[in-house]
């Protein structure tokens, strides 16, 4: 399925199986703004559970808090958001449509290495077993054309960005001959900065003094509860402080579904160290939270880490990790060496120390920091977009299509659907019995309505791993078909056997439990 397709296809099936829906939507939505349905909330808490279990729960040094959107105004001068959390935008006077100028660069660059890949593709077929990769992207003149045309490039931009050089950046989209992708122009305005930072008033005095911004990332309400946590937790450098909460950005570009929101939801962890001791914690949550990812099954060869062209303004060093997107390789997560620059910024700014002692060195210091940040709604994404697949299956001897979620079993939002074959001679009280018993443990569905062949249908669609029917042979036996969502396998098990089955398929913990193994 092409990716464009495929994108398409996630977003309308979020719409009809209750995943995600455009915000008010009766008043024809608005912009890059969600709302979960009942499906889409499920699976979104059972991410963030994957997420605080794997970091509070299992790491004995890493507590949780929640802090609140609206911090101080000071918060974020200290931060440095208010002077440099900008994005470059330019404009097209044809269209009239804006872009994030960076964003256009990469993607051209991206559109090179595609070209590689292609000839790379085209020449593994032809040579087939004997196919030597390095030898011939380094020989192929073609390949070696497209490589100094993206080296080229990649000098020229990482350097205009570590200026902060808007018209080089401009210069480099024009001479890259890079086009509107809606007019098809070159006719570009100046590059220019734009604050993301929503910002409303707080009190009912309308001045300049009662400005608050919404906050642009979660990280700054751990910065300074840093004292507050270690005191009062008694924690010892290395600790981390893990949160999960809603920030706000003003995006510029904000397409592709829930990839790029104005309102989302982060995943953070800000771990302190000692000063000097950051590059191995650095390489340690790299692995680590790369890890915790392929831990869900979704396919290995989907990761990648990319370096940052440009560190942001409080950084040492910085990967993300990128996921294979229907858009392509795009960041689900960031890891940030984020020094000493925040703390010891809010103890400029608060004129409140920001130290540790640090009782086997005997000594006081600004703990440097590592920081792991991901984005839940992104993080939704790689599990639908990997998950959703069309299948053509055999049925009582017919051919049909299904559309299913492979969506991990600790993930999925209904984890059994109960199913009795007719509402009539007792089978709906089995199954009741049964829904009751189960649904103290995980989330349940019960269904009678409609054929059983329909009802599978359903419950493929929104990811159910299980479904147990309920037919004549339960009253004889009292067994029931389990049937496997994925493999569409059925078998018969004990309605005694049944609750165990499910609860060790589905259990959260034996997920985890891989990933510390
Ligand atoms: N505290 C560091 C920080 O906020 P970031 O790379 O700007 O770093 C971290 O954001 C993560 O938050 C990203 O990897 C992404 O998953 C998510 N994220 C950022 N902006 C987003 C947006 N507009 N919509 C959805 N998710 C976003």
């Amino acid at each position: 399925m092409a990716n464009e397709d495929l994108l398409k296809k996630i977003i309308s099936h979020s719409k009809e199986y209750g995943f995600i829906f455009p915000s008010s939507e009766i008043y024809d939505g608005l912009s890059a703004v969600y709302d979960y349905g009942q499906n889409g909330a499920e699976l979104k808490k059972n991410i963030k559970e994957y997420w605080w279990k794997s970091m509070v729960q299992l790491h004995e040094n890493i507590v949780g808090i929640d802090a609140a959107i609206f911090m101080h105004p000071k918060t974020w001068e200290a931060s440095g958001h208010v002077g440099a959390f900008n994005d470059p935008l330019i404009d097209n006077r044809d269209s009239k449509k804006r872009y994030r100028a960076d964003v256009l660069i990469e993607e051209h660059r991206e559109k090179i290495q595609q070209k590689i890949d292609k000839e790379v593709e085209k020449a593994q077929k032809k040579f087939g077993e004997s196919f030597d990769r390095l030898q011939f992207v380094a020989t192929n003149d073609r390949v070696i054309g497209y490589q100094q045309q993206i080296d080229t490039l990649n000098e020229r931009f990482v350097k205009a960005l570590n200026e902060t050089n808007l018209e080089e950046i401009r210069q480099i989209i024009i001479d890259n001959e890079i086009v509107c992708p809606v007019s098809g122009t070159k006719n570009w305005t100046e590059v220019r900065q734009f604050n993301l930072m929503f910002d409303t008033k707080i009190g009912s005095v309308s001045d300049e003094a009662n400005i608050i911004y919404l906050r642009p990332e979660t990280a700054q309400g751990i910065f300074v509860n840093f004292l507050n946590v270690q005191k009062t937790g008694r924690m010892k450098i290395p600790f981390g402080i893990a949160q999960i909460g809603k920030a706000f950005r003003n995006e510029i570009v904000a397409r592709q579904f829930i990839f790029r929101m104005r309102e989302f939801e982060q995943m953070e962890m800000q771990f302190f160290v000692r000063p000097g001791e950051e590059m191995q914690w650095y390489e340690y949550w790299k692995a680590m939270r790369l890890k915790w990812h392929k831990n869900l099954g979704l396919g290995d060869d989907k990761y990648r880490y990319h370096n940052h062209d440009k560190l942001a303004h409080y950084a040492n060093a910085a990967v993300d990790i990128e996921f294979d997107f229907p858009m392509g390789f795009k960041e689900v997560e960031g890891i940030h060496s984020r020094t000493d620059f925040d703390l010891s910024q809010h103890q400029k700014f608060s004129g409140k120390k920001m130290q540790y002692f640090d009782p086997e060195l005997n000594k006081s210091y600004v703990p440097y920091v590592i920081e792991t940040s991901i984005g839940v709604d992104r993080m939704f994404m790689t599990v639908l977009s990997s998950a959703y697949k069309e299948e053509k299956i055999e049925e009582d001897g017919r051919t049909e299509e299904r559309v299913v979620l492979n969506i991990p079993p600790a993930l999925a939002p209904v984890k059994v659907a109960i199913l009795p074959l007719v509402k009539k001679d007792g089978l709906s009280e089995i199954a009741k019995e049964i829904m009751d018993d189960l649904k103290f443990h995980v989330i349940c569905q019960y269904e009678e309505k409609d054929s059983i062949g329909k009802r599978y249908r359903r419950q493929d669609a929104i990811g159910t791993p299980f479904c147990v029917t309920i037919d004549h042979q339960t009253l004889e036996d009292k067994t029931v078909t389990l049937r496997y969502r994925d493999t569409m396998i059925q078998e018969r098990v004990k309605i005694e056997a049944l609750k165990a089955l499910v609860l060790e398929k589905t259990d959260m913990n034996n997920l985890l439990k891989k990933i510390f193994s």
